[in-house]
């Protein structure tokens, strides 16, 4: 055991800084935008915001009572409140963000590449073969060996010097680039039509499972959830902090960042006459049709270009980031290793699993189905009956720095009774697409 005392946040907005570094990430600019549009606009959104605030809020506070109070990682904090019997739970956390920072970081070096290649000579050309050339074999593995050497070397930094110091820079800079930028595509012509497209509520979608999986998927993914990233970040907390304000400002800020990073999307996709292009389901849209409207800017597009995927790089790589951290806190207080020798060992292990995945989409592809619509429900409902039925008084924990909140019946009845029933359904919905009964 390390007899090290465990690191800290320096301050309040370190962690908040942090936490909303992880949600907000590839998740928010690509994924919630397209499933808003592809799901039936404004009613999607609302039917998001039902379940982020009902299912996703509820889970976060858990993972932040279950890490504040136990100081620990996911497994050892598990088996802190729960015994030994929970630590496969923790477990499966590990798994879970071993699995996801594999392919994110092959993403995230793709989004690398767009952005100094962007610097370099600008966008334009056949986007579909450029795209075609990153996203495989090993001109995509040398860009995710690339992203994640600068995501080990800032974990090597640790809590503060690390991952709090790079928050803190780079998250106020995401807020004002993406605002920035949904200024800007506000005044493009034509790209009115984009805001219909994206928010205009079609009276034909029906609410069917598969889309309230969509959307559960979503706000479990985007919101970091389900597998002990927020979790871990808590356990850095001192007491006073207030969990309950934090949580729905982390949840908050996550849901702006993907509201507007539609804004910036689909006026740019409409106002270039690129709307046939996005019916792609994949990562397509956001590597080959932006960059084609970004060509069609002239000079403009260039500049904006740049900053569309620093903005991509900085949420990528803020939440590369946490996801590491959950399996390198892991190894640091389960095999009492250095942090040194876990960001090592680890990071190469994540980059080798991520190789097939950054030579062969479709393998990128199940990847991503595994974790984030199975495994990362799977991890929320283990959360809600441990915090729900088993962990002893876990409001006595989450009041500390809270004491002014009545909401607590509320959480415990969510987390008790709908939260479980809920994703239970979810998660066999979820295993059958997934074996295609
Ligand atoms: N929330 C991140 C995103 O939206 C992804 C992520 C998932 C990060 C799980 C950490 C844990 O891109």
């Amino acid at each position: 055991m390390a007899s090290k005392p465990r690191e800290q946040w320096t301050s309040r907005a370190g962690f908040i800084l942090a936490a909303v570094g992880s949600a907000v990430g590839l998740g928010n600019m690509w994924r919630f935008p397209y499933l808003t549009a592809k799901h039936g606009g404004a009613a999607f959104v609302l039917l998001y915001v039902t379940i982020a605030a009902a299912i996703s809020v509820p889970i976060m506070l858990a993972e932040f009572v279950i890490g504040r109070g136990s100081g620990k990682s996911p497994v050892a904090a598990l088996r802190h409140f729960g015994g030994d019997r929970w630590r496969p739970l923790g477990w499966l956390f590990v798994a879970t963000g071993f699995l996801i920072v594999a392919y994110y970081t092959v993403i995230s070096g793709w989004t690398l590449r767009y952005m100094l290649e962007g610097l370099w000579r600008g966008f334009g050309g056949d986007t579909r073969a450029h795209f075609e050339q990153v996203a495989t074999g090993w001109d995509a593995v040398g860009w995710q060996v690339a992203l994640a050497t600068i995501n080990v070397a800032i974990i090597a930094g640790g809590v503060k010097a690390g991952i709090e110091r790079m928050s803190v820079v780079l998250m106020p800079l995401l807020f004002a680039l993406v605002a920035a930028l949904a200024v800007y595509a506000a005044f493009l012509p034509g790209g009115g039509e984009g805001y219909r497209y994206y928010l205009q509520t079609s009276s034909t979608k029906a609410l069917t499972l598969s889309v309230l999986l969509d959307a559960a998927g979503q706000a479990f993914f985007s919101l970091s959830l389900g597998m002990g990233a927020m979790l871990t970040y808590a356990s850095y907390l001192s007491k006073e902090e207030n969990l309950p304000r934090s949580a729905l400002i982390v949840a908050g800020a996550d849901f702006a960042v993907a509201l507007v990073a539609g804004l910036v999307v689909f006026p740019m996709i409409f106002a270039f006459g690129l709307q046939a292009d996005v019916n792609d389901s994949t990562t397509g849209a956001l590597f080959i049709t932006l960059p084609r409207a970004f060509a069609s800017m002239g000079g403009t597009g260039h500049v904006v270009g740049v900053l569309f995927f620093a903005v991509l790089l900085v949420g990528a790589l803020t939440s590369a980031m946490s996801l590491l951290e959950v399996v390198v806190s892991t190894a640091i207080d389960g095999l009492g290793w250095s942090r040194r020798r876990a960001v090592l060992v680890l990071g190469l292990a994540t980059t080798a699993l991520g190789v097939p995945a950054a030579l062969d989409l479709s393998v990128l592809d199940v990847m991503d189905k595994l974790a984030g619509n199975v495994m990362l429900l799977i991890g929320g409902l283990g959360l809600a009956i441990f915090t729900g039925w088993v962990m002893h008084n876990p409001v006595a924990e989450a009041r500390r720095g809270a004491e002014a909140v009545r909401w607590w019946p509320a959480w415990m009845f969510l987390l008790r009774y709908v939260v479980p029933a809920v994703l239970a359904v979810l998660v066999w919905t979820s295993i059958r697409q997934l074996l295609g009964w």
